[in-house]
């Protein structure tokens, strides 16, 4: 990517699902809390990006045994009950709030331990007072290199080993606090008092039900006063599951708003009652207008059909309030966003920073970026809609969007420069430093781009035990597609049917029964499942031996077959409404009667014994040999590899080899990137 990124207006519906790594504020406390306790652990959908590595190199560096893994994003921690195994190291804590709070308690425990810590010019300037006063009065200092005592980075710091009780101003930033409370439980009989009130408090909460699941509760004795009341070194849970970012996913919350009728973006393992206190977002944005569904462990955002405007107190989830402000230059009346005064000394001045860009796209605020530079107490911002501003602004070219070194700005003004401001498609935001994502979402730029893509229809055809199944459910876990079996259409229609003794020859009775089905859909997972007057049928019933021995005499009926092709047809629309970014649909008439039109047609086929031996081995009674001769000799729709349609023998193939061939069939077909 180079030194900047022109937006492009999504012109069509964004569909799909958002890829949102896992959380930067969980990762980074697991970090903590893994090396912290007896033995190891493996941290699961961990999030890698600049302040991760940040933790995890200096951990190494001070002798931890930490493996990553950024293709399977896990990493393992082997940890040591609160030792630490260099007394002497030198860190770089780059810009990164926690790396830098947590190490500076963390390493207290490290007795006559001596540390230099450092960190970028501006993260020389982010508080750090409260932190290192509170752990003086446990003998650890931190001095200057002139050997006097500051409060800033750079520092050596001097450990004593131990915390004792401890006051700790927490009001510049919780992280302040939460260092604190991840080395309480380490300290025996230790609390830490709070002096006044902290910002963020669902950040507090976080590290609270954290050290619990690490087997360490802290409790609140009195308000702002902790204990750990079963001190030791935390226990490790094994296997420990990070749940996906939530501020990453307050800009795939805000994207449908304005990227058309019909969009429909999914966050996966998304939990409205999980850790982080930025999930609080959604119900701002439903205030706002935002259509919003948890769908199993999936939140399903659907087009916004207004952006309303409102006032809204952003104190506790406050790193979300950029992606308010960006939608609010389209809202249908004025933003205003109260208690942000802490964001002005995060990874910049952010209510500044924001106005400022917000002016240069000609839109106005209260106060003015001049009026923020006079007074850094001002802490809310309002913004003015204005439609026709910001068309005036970017009338020549695409405006120039400053980000400070701040990648929640990138991300902000990336999903305002998403709206097809001019209605033909023409970029009107640019993006200076785009990489600064990387600090916690590397890749956000390619996830908002995948789910621009086109709709992609596969089918999958082929004889019985061909391993179609298989082959389409892998795939469209892989792909993020919605999966359909349209083997079972013709199962729980022939279930039905046998239940109520229809004789396959009797169109009437056939007829007759068939016009008593309603049809409609449940989706679980990656599957669309067909229900017959609102019941699912189980496995168990689907793939009974009756039920074997006559689905291929009851799917060669032409009524049958016309009575669910509609419905068959229509799962295309049922994929898109739910976010789907394609569908793969198996069976025996896919490529040639359903969807002749599909993007990728497949026909898959295996030797005859290869067959029957998957179906001896899965302990199924089957007639596959009669029942392929009925299915290829009806009149109706009968099973062919439809003229086009690309052939694969999968008899020597692992299903892994199967899945990537036509994984690389769809790329080719030039529809997803
Ligand atoms: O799993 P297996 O390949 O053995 O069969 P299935 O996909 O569950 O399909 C069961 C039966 O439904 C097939 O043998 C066909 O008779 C019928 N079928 C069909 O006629 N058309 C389809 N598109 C899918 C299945």
């Amino acid at each position: 990517m180079s030194e900047s990124y022109i937006v492009k207006p999504f012109c069509s519906p964004a569909q799909g699902v958002a890829q949102v790594p896992g959380s930067k504020s969980i990762t980074n406390r697991a970090l903590i809390l893994a090396a912290l306790a007896d033995g190891e652990t493996l941290l699961r959908g961990a999030l890698f990006s600049r302040d991760t590595e940040i933790l995890i190199t200096s951990l190494r560096e001070l002798g931890f045994s930490v493996e990553a893994n950024i293709v399977l994003h896990t990493i393992k921690v082997v940890g040591l009950g609160g030792k630490i195994p260099a007394k002497e190291a030198k860190l770089h804590v780059g810009n990164a709030g926690t790396a830098a709070r947590f190490l500076t308690a963390f390493l207290t425990l490290s007795e006559k331990g001596k540390y230099f810590l450092d960190g970028d010019e501006a993260m020389r300037q982010r508080p750090m007072a409260g932190l290192i006063n509170a752990l003086r009065s446990s003998d650890n200092f931190a001095h200057d290199i002139h050997g006097k005592e500051t409060l800033s980075f750079p520092f050596t710091l001097l450990t004593s080993g131990y915390l004792k009780n401890c006051e700790v101003d927490a009001s510049a930033s919780s992280q302040l606090l939460s260092a604190l409370l991840m080395i309480l439980p380490l300290s025996s009989g230790a609390k830490v008092l709070m002096r006044g009130s902290t910002v963020s408090e669902p950040f507090v909460q976080m590290t609270e039900k954290m050290c619990a699941q690490f087997g360490r509760p802290i409790t609140q004795v009195n308000p702002g006063e902790w204990r750990c009341e079963n001190p030791g070194s935390f226990i490790s849970p094994g296997i420990y599951d990070i749940e996906p970012d939530a501020t990453a996913a307050s800009y795939f919350i805000a994207l449908p708003a304005l990227s058309g009728k019909n969009s429909c973006v999914r966050v996966s393992g998304y939990n409205p009652k999980g850790l982080q206190g930025d999930t609080a977002f959604a119900g701002v944005a439903q205030a706002c207008g935002a259509i919003l569904n948890n769908e199993g462990n999936a939140l399903v955002i659907n087009h916004w059909p207004e952006i309303k405007g409102g006032t809204f107190d952003f104190n506790n989830f406050s790193d979300t309030f950029l992606t308010l402000a960006t939608l609010a230059t389209l809202a249908n009346q004025p933003t205003t966003i109260n208690n942000i005064g802490h964001t002005r000394k995060q990874e910049t001045d952010r209510v500044l920073a924001m106005a400022t860009e917000l002016e240069r796209l000609g839109i106005k605020t209260q106060p003015t970026a001049k009026e923020l530079r006079e007074s850094d107490t001002l802490a809310s911002l309002t913004i003015f809609p204005d439609r026709e501003a910001l068309k005036a602004s970017s009338a020549q070219k695409p405006v120039s969007i400053h980000t400070y070194e701040d990648h929640r700005m990138a991300m902000s003004f990336g999903i305002l420069g998403s709206f097809d401001l001019w209605g033909d498609g023409r970029p009107w935001i640019e993006i200076l430093d785009p990489k600064c994502t990387s600090k916690t979402f590397p890749l956000f730029f390619s996830a908002l781009e995948s789910l621009r893509t086109q709709f992609v229809s596969v089918a999958v055809d082929g004889g019985a035990a061909c391993g179609k199944s298989s082959t389409s459910r892998n795939l469209s876990e892989k792909l993020g597609f919605l999966h359909i079996d349209t083997g079972a259409h013709y199962r729980s229609l022939t279930q039905v049917l046998l239940q109520s003794f229809v004789n396959p020859e009797d169109t009437q009775a056939v007829n007759n029964s068939l016009s008593k089905i309603k049809l409609s859909t449940v989706i679980s997972g990656n599957s669309a499942f067909l229900a017959l007057n609102d019941k699912v049928l189980s496995e168990a019933e689907l793939r009974s031996a009756v039920v074997n021995a006559s689905v291929s005499q009851f799917a060669a009926i032409p009524e049958v077959r016309t009575f669910i092709l509609a419905y068959q047809r229509n799962q295309v629309l049922v994929a898109q409404e739910n976010g789907f970014a394609g569908l793969i649909m198996e069976g025996r008439d896919i490529g040639s009667v359903v969807l002749p039109q599909a993007t990728v047609r497949i026909y898959l086929e295996a030797d005859a014994s290869a067959r029957n031996q998957r179906r001896k081995d899965e302990g199924i009674v089957d007639s596959i040999v009669q029942r392929d001769k009925i299915d290829s000799s009806r009149t109706s729709a009968p099973l062919i590899c439809a003229p086009g349609a690309i052939r694969i023998d999968n008899t020597n193939l692992s299903l892994s080899e199967v899945v990537e061939k036509i994984e690389k069939l769809i790329l080719q077909a030039g529809r997803i990137s």
